[in-house]
């Protein structure tokens, strides 16, 4: 098969550089002030009730039935709507907006776009793993132009969460552990969603969230509360959403958790005082889903007519499923609790978004003319696969790859076993936005398209994802989301083992379902479950070469299963075309090159655990461990695989590195430069990262953190000189009072080709 480069799927994609930096100044100030004049005179006209209407947000669901939807928008009782995401079921909600309400105000389609809209990629911590920004990129793009064709017009994404805790399922949404590289994939989102103007067709407003801080819930238990320095606020998790703000998102989605004890729906100094004064934002703010209800619940609010008092005064702007805001905001204007101003600010801001959504100039933009709808919203041909295969097999990470288990070859016989190796909903993954499971390809059908009559694949279940049936009822809640096989286990694992002893080699795919790495999806243990490893067990006594196939949301502790397996290959859950894209891997069609997000620990009593830890007064030392130092004593003291490790099936070297200058001027820039040989026998890629540390400064900074990365594609045998740039900016950090700036002194330089396995220098910054 002939493969499609990332940047020639990207040159029919182009994108445009943000929102809020393609124009000049002078371009932005003129439309600044048409929307200014539009807007004004708009709220003119509206009634306190309408303005008020704006500011919701509505879902069609059990309690607001269609109908109903209808009628409130007829009224100018709804602002905009999420969860519909169909042409012809947008448009009849917004016939009804411009034909039969008051003011003719169009509504704004929102939804959960994250990882793909039809055509769905790997879920955003493998979209990180890919440590491969055009990639993402061309992830964004597809998503924007696809969710723009089905009449979208934002999207709650990108989620920016910084993640250092994998008991919390919602760490398959974001982009990891590092906050650098997390920063640099947010802008990249945004860019790709907007494409310069969210109101062109194929553009989607971005919405960023959660702000903030919800990534560090205490436990990693969903919901929980965030407590946390300002310190570590501003260093680690604040300036992912900073970068998404600064590149011109539109929205920002509220985050459900509280921030040292004030939740941030009724949190005026995080919504006014960081985001609109010290930020700049000037968009749109919206709440959870339920959020202001939930302010009850938290302790700081009376009742819901109290909660909607405080949400709106502390800057909420627009209520996610929430019908109080309509119930109670003109009594509490009546009564002064809330003033009109709150009222006419946060109206303001949604109908901005409205304009620079092209809404006013043409309400069905995303839309095009009635007749233009597609005859079947599922049709193959709306599909974007190559891009989505060309994207996925670049997030594969190889932890380990003894004897050459892999490449397999495309002959003789392999069982292919495990819960998961035939499952169209799991290789979607959580939040897979319009994606039809049955469009999607499993690792069966993706092995079976690669090997085709020239090798024989025997494939059986051999477990169920647990065994646990109240594990199988929570995942079964809302969706018949995991299907369980009552064969009693000893029968399917007998079934397994037996393809097992006719195979030459044994891909087994083990892990979780998608359902348990999702909202609502934390997890006490994040080994993988019993049944599976039952699984594991015999298929290891058969003495079969044993490739271990992970799918998952999260980091698993995986020493157990690491210790039996030959190959194990973490794939996180790939999309649509993600059994074509695992097989591709397996094969050799494409040689692996992902690296993790995310540390993946030995066992869950390490977690929290990241490689950008303070170094502490009394630090664990590899070669000379001690007692009175900063570690267990039951376990070993590092994680099992270290931020930024991943395999190739060829090998690679670094020539010692050099630095341009052992002294860096203010403003000036150094530079790193390393010879990276191939020296397998394999074309590759790999990612030769640059990390650094402020060996003393006014407070205690990490060992090391990711400043400069780059992905390299190497022929066998063939060398390149990698030069990576460090300039001050890449030393900056928040002292004690906040401000962020370089201190003088000594910076370590760390190059490797993961977090864990560098060499090191050192330069003064003067
Ligand atoms: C989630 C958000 C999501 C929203 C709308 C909430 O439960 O926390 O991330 O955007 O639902 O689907």
């Amino acid at each position: 098969m002939k493969w499609l480069c990332v940047v020639s799927l990207l040159s029919g994609l182009a994108i445009s550089p943000a929102f809020a930096q393609d124009t000049s100044s002078a371009t932005q100030g003129i439309h600044a002030q048409q929307r200014d004049a539009f807007v004004s005179n708009l709220m003119k006209q509206m009634t306190l009730q309408e303005k008020i209407g704006q500011l919701r947000l509505i879902s069609v669901g059990p309690d607001n039935p269609k109908e109903a939807i209808r009628e409130g928008i007829r009224q100018g009782q709804i602002g905009a709507i999420f969860n519909t995401v169909t042409r012809p079921d947008i448009r009849v909600m917004q016939d009804q907006a411009m034909q039969l309400s008051r003011l003719k105000i169009p509504l704004f389609f929102a939804y959960d776009v994250l990882h793909g809209q039809r055509t769905v990629f790997p879920i955003s911590l493998g979209l990180a793993a890919s440590f491969d920004l055009e990639a993402i990129a061309l992830s964004g793009r597809v998503s924007a132009q696809e969710a723009s064709d089905d009449g979208l017009n934002m999207t709650f994404s990108p989620m920016v969460d910084i993640t250092r805790d994998p008991r919390w399922g919602r760490v398959s949404e974001g982009y990891g552990e590092d906050t650098w590289l997390v920063s640099k994939i947010a802008r990249v989102m945004v860019d790709a969603y907007q494409n310069g103007d969210p109101s062109k067709p194929g553009s989607v407003m971005a919405s960023v969230k959660h702000f903030a801080l919800y990534g560090a819930t205490e436990g990693g238990r969903d919901y929980n509360s965030v407590d946390m320095s300002p310190l570590r606020m501003q260093q680690d998790y604040l300036p992912p959403y900073k970068a998404a703000i600064d590149a011109g998102s539109g929205g920002v989605m509220v985050s459900l958790n509280a921030i040292n004890g004030i939740p941030a729906t009724a949190n005026p100094w995080l919504l006014k005082d960081l985001l609109r004064n010290q930020w700049g934002f000037s968009g749109i703010t919206i709440s959870d889903h339920g959020a202001i209800k939930e302010l009850i619940k938290h302790g700081v609010a009376q009742d819901a007519r109290d909660a909607v008092r405080l949400a709106i005064t502390s800057g909420v702007d627009m209520s996610m499923s929430d019908e109080y805001y309509d119930k109670y905001l003109p009594g509490l204007i009546k009564e002064g609790l809330v003033s009109e101003s709150d009222i006419d600010r946060a109206c303001r801001d949604v109908l901005n978004t409205k304009y620079d959504m092209g809404l006013f100039k043409d309400p069905y933009t995303h839309l095009g003319p009635v007749g233009s709808d597609p005859q079947d919203t599922n049709a193959e041909s709306r599909l974007h696969r190559a891009e989505a295969r060309v994207v996925a097999r670049k997030t594969m990470v190889l932890l380990k790859n003894e004897h050459q288990t892999l490449p397999l070859h495309k002959q003789g016989t392999i069982a292919l076993v495990g819960p998961m190796a035939d499952s169209q909903r799991d290789v979607m993954g959580s939040w897979s936005a319009a994606g039809v499971a049955k469009q999607s390809v499993t690792l069966l059908q993706g092995m079976k398209n690669a090997v085709g009559d020239k090798a024989k694949i025997i494939y059986a279940k051999g477990a169920n994802i647990t065994q646990d049936k109240s594990i199988i009822d929570y995942l079964n809640l809302y969706e018949p989301a995991v299907e369980f096989d009552p064969r009693p286990a000893q029968q399917m694992i007998d079934e397994a083992v037996n393809a097992a002893k006719q195979a030459d080699v044994v891909v087994a795919v083990v892990g979780e379902s998608q359902g348990m790495a999702h909202e609502a999806s934390s997890r006490a243990d994040i080994t993988i479950p019993q049944s599976q490893r039952d699984l594991i067990a015999a298929l290891k006594a058969t003495g079969k070469p044993l490739v271990l196939v992970l799918m998952n949301g999260r980091p698993l502790a995986l020493e157990w299963e690491s210790q039996r397996a030959d190959a194990m290959l973490e794939t996180w859950f790939s999309g649509t075309e993600g059994g074509n894209a695992v097989a591709d891997v397996l094969f050799g069609d494409y040689n692996p090159s992902g690296k993790l997000p995310m540390t993946f620990p030995r066992s869950v009593g390490q977690i929290p655990m990241y490689y950008n830890h303070l170094n502490t007064g009394r630090p664990f030392n590899k070669e000379n461990p001690g007692k009175y130092t900063s570690r267990y004593f039951d376990s070993a003291n590092g994680p099992l695989y270290p931020f930024g490790y991943g395999l190739s099936y060829s090998s690679f070297a670094l020539s010692d590195f050099t630095l341009s200058s052992p002294t860096m001027a203010r403003n000036g820039k150094i530079t790193a430069s390393v010879t990276l040989k191939n020296t397998g026998k394999y074309d590759g890629a790999t990612v030769v990262q640059l990390y650094i540390q402020d060996e003393t400064a006014t407070v205690s900074r990490p060992v090391k953190e990711l400043r400069n990365f780059k992905k390299v594609m190497l022929k066998a045998g063939q060398a390149q000189t990698v030069e990576l740039p460090i300039v001050e900016d890449d030393l900056k950090f928040y002292n004690a009072k906040l401000q962020w700036g370089a201190e003088p002194g000594k910076f370590n330089v760390f190059v490797g080709l993961d977090s864990d396995n560098v060499q090191q220098q050192s330069f003064t910054l003067k």
